[in-house]
């Protein structure tokens, strides 16, 4: 018996890791709904993807700052008869600037983005899955998430709060055929650390510590599919994490305090 045909729900799809994510399920045969700013770059890779393999595209460019996104989306696939079966909550960034340097205006901005309409968009969907019985969500966190704090980074502090909260959404929703991956990536090539206004620093570390996007989306595609709760993708990152983990707290300050490369 073949799958049923499902739809994708990928924020953050005109770059980087959402963009893969979306060449990745469609591969599998996934009708994909493509979410970011730029309506141009999804076009194109909505064109792409019909071409390639055949599948359904919608795309649907918007902010994700504006708190009436997350509903307006959800809206869109409804009307576009797509229930979201997968969502990949991808869309995010990281300022630079330390967080008392900061406008609110932009600290509410990346707060919007990455927390309240993440979980704005997990709480939308979750009744279709639950009433479908199979549903499968996707939570961009970090290896951040696990390292020493960042001085002055709101980045480290939101992405804990997607590890957790994916977690527990896990927990809660695995009787109903819902699977909850937070997907931990460490240093990633794409355009995040263009857009961070950090590529100097970041192309000098060194580069056993990078990973493809398409080996990053390959096992956080696997975990999720296979129940994991959370998926550190990469040797490296499954290493450091292991190791800074146990560390105390007291320690993890120091290191956080003198390690950062993007001070
Ligand atoms: N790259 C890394 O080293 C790394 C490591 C750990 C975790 N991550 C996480 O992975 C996720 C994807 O990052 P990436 O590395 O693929 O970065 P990227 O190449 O910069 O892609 C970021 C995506 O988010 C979208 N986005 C940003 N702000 C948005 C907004 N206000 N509204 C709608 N879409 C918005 C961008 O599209 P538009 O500009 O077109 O809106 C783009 O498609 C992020 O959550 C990031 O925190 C990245």
């Amino acid at each position: 018996m073949t799958d049923p045909r499902r739809t994708a729900l990928i924020t953050g799809a005109s770059a980087g890791i959402g963009a893969t994510f979306a060449r990745h399920l469609a591969a599998h045969g996934h009708d994909v709904l493509l979410v970011a700013r730029r309506a141009d770059r999804l076009e194109e890779l909505a064109a792409e993807l019909r071409r390639t393999h055949g599948v359904r595209c919608e795309v649907f460019a918007a902010d994700l700052t504006d708190p009436a996104t997350p509903a307006a989306i959800i809206d869109h696939a409804a009307r576009a008869e797509m229930p979201v079966d997968v969502l990949v909550n991808n869309a995010g960034l990281s300022s630079s600037t330390k967080f008392s340097q900061t406008p609110w205006e932009s600290v509410a901005a990346e707060l919007q983005l990455m927390v309240t309409a993440t979980t704005e968009l997990a709480h939308r969907v979750i009744p279709g899955m639950k009433q479908r019985r199979w549903g499968r969500i996707v939570n961009l966190s970090s290896l951040a998430a696990m390292a020493p704090p960042g001085e002055g980074l709101l980045y480290t502090g939101i992405k804990a709060y997607v590890l957790q909260m994916s977690q527990s959404l896990d927990m809660e929703l695995k009787p109903h055929g819902i699977h909850v991956t937070a997907l931990c990536p460490g240093f990633t090539h794409s355009e995040f650390h263009d857009v961070m206004g950090a590529r100097e620093a970041a192309d000098r570390l060194p580069g056993l510590l990078w990973q493809e996007p398409q080996d990053v989306v390959r096992e956080g595609y696997e975990a999720v599919m296979a129940g994991k709760p959370v998926c550190i993708p990469g040797k490296v990152n499954k290493l450091t994490a292991a190791t800074i983990r146990p560390l105390p707290q007291r320690l993890q300050y120091v290191l956080g305090r003198n390690l950062n490369p993007f001070k």
